[in-house]
């Protein structure tokens, strides 16, 4: 469907927010810029941060039977050609025009460009293969013998794991092995800002199930997912489930569907739950001689356990939250409506008058004694520039939920305002009861 203008805007203004507020600068950009690689400035850091904490404290302390890894991104070369990438398992179809040598993800053109280069009208060329893992040699011999891949993915890091886990944690199947980690793909095509990146961070989860339970599992785990959104404040109209057809499955794929989400560029991908059958671990058994498989209790036959996959990208939901939050229909004022959860800074404290000794005082006493609480609720912002009206829309803009005023009525009762971000409301709380006031609201 056609988006309008305004829509089609957001993307343009969100990037200019992260951009102006420190949340996403473009790679190496005082040397021109890198495509497809993105820096985290010192918000974004805490946002991507807060989404990952989220997701670590659904999977890993709401759920049971979980465990958290950290495997290496460097692996054996042996591990891609196992698990299909160096073969044509991960290969995205690649036109190139004969004039002006621009590259187009073939399955990105439409029937009509599909001839003629969309940007100079050329001629294209046959579409063929092209393999997205990103090479690397190890040791001081840069030849055939050294060829390594950064990994084009967490998972496999998992499954080369999956008897260290399992034993060490004495785990028994169904169980679950997570982990947060960089991914690279040599993406022919990157683009809408930290939509498509060729660096950029996965949250995956592997679910290790008996094959006959695998169905019931996937079900489980696309409920799971989709609700882990909503719970942190994704508009529900803006979500949707999208089955992949039988001939878009990926290589390891029996099952797949993509949680996607309304763009301003469009619905687009944004999480897949994948039943990826045995391969993994049958394949994985083949070429490292390593015998995966499982003994079943009553039967006393072998089989390999079959995996429910979650596989979500860290980037691609902050800009995810990003859109869904961010709000200029007020003229007035922009507002990022980050859950507070997500917010960078969970709270602002200011002086009211930037001149009255008194005032500065009693604001900074807050701000340290929130900052070095046991109670931590996240970093909290100090302003004394400007007027107390613009430091309330230079917060809102970045999304701190609260912000505590110290006035003249602080000095004679201990008392000061705090300001609701979406309501603009102010209450007149004690100040030891801020700590509660946030906490109770954080839950
Ligand atoms: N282990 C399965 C797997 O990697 P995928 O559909 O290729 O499946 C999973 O990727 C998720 O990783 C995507 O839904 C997306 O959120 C994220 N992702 C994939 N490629 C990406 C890219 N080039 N830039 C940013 N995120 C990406």
């Amino acid at each position: 469907m056609k988006k309008n203008k305004t829509e089609e805007n957001l993307l343009d203004k969100v990037v200019s927010l992260c951009k102006r507020r420190g949340f996403i600068f473009p790679g190496s950009e005082i040397y021109g810029g890198i495509s497809g690689i993105y820096d985290y400035g010192p918000l974004g850091v805490e946002l991507i941060n807060n989404i990952k904490q989220e997701w670590r404290k659904e999977m890993f302390y709401r759920h049971e039977n979980i465990f958290e890894l950290d495997s290496s991104i460097l692996m054996q070369r042996r591990v891609w050609e196992a698990s299909g990438h160096t073969s044509a398992g991960f290969t995205d179809p690649l036109q190139e025009c004969k004039k002006c040598h621009h590259r187009f993800r073939a399955d990105h053109l439409s029937d009509q460009e599909k001839n003629k280069c969309p940007d100079c009208g050329g001629e294209l060329m046959a579409p063929r293969k092209f393999n997205l893992l990103v090479e690397t040699h190890l040791g001081p011999v840069k030849d055939e013998s050294s060829l390594t891949y950064l990994r084009g993915e967490t998972t496999q890091g998992i499954y080369v794991n999956y008897k260290n886990v399992k034993t060490s944690m004495s785990a028994e199947i169904p169980f679950g092995i997570g982990q947060i980690g960089k991914a690279f793909r040599n993406e022919i095509t990157p683009g809408h800002f930290i939509y498509r990146m060729r660096e950029f961070e996965q949250m995956e989860q592997q679910h290790f199930v008996e094959p006959a339970e695998a169905e019931k599992y996937f079900k489980y785990w696309k409920e799971e997912r989709i609700k882990w959104y909503l719970e942190l404040g994704i508009k529900q109209e803006k979500l949707r489930f999208r089955p992949h057809a039988k001939d878009e499955l990926a290589h390891y794929a029996r099952n797949a569907e993509d949680i996607e989400y309304e763009f301003p560029f469009g619905w687009h991908e944004i999480e897949g739950i994948h039943n990826r059958g045995d391969w993994d671990l049958s394949r994985h058994s083949e070429f490292s001689g390593e015998n995966l498989s499982e003994t079943d209790s009553k039967t006393g036959n072998k089989f390999y356990p079959y995996i429910i996959e979650t596989s979500a990208g860290a980037d691609r939901i902050m800009l995810v939250f990003l859109a869904d939050a961010y709000d200029d229909s007020d003229k007035k004022r922009l507002v990022l409506k980050l859950h507070p959860k997500l917010a960078p800074y969970k709270a602002a404290v200011f002086p009211l008058l930037a001149n009255k000794p008194e005032l500065v005082t009693k604001a900074q006493e807050i701000f340290y004694q929130l900052k070095t609480s046991d109670y931590n609720p996240g970093p909290i912002a100090w302003d004394d520039r400007g007027n107390i009206g613009k430091r309330y829309y230079s917060q809102d803009e970045i999304g701190t939920p609260w912000c505590i005023t110290v006035d003249f009525q602080s000095l004679e009762n201990d008392t000061i305002t705090i300001r609701d971000r979406d309501t603009m409301k102010q209450e007149r709380i004690s100040i030891k009861d801020i700590e509660n006031f946030i906490k109770e609201r954080l839950k």
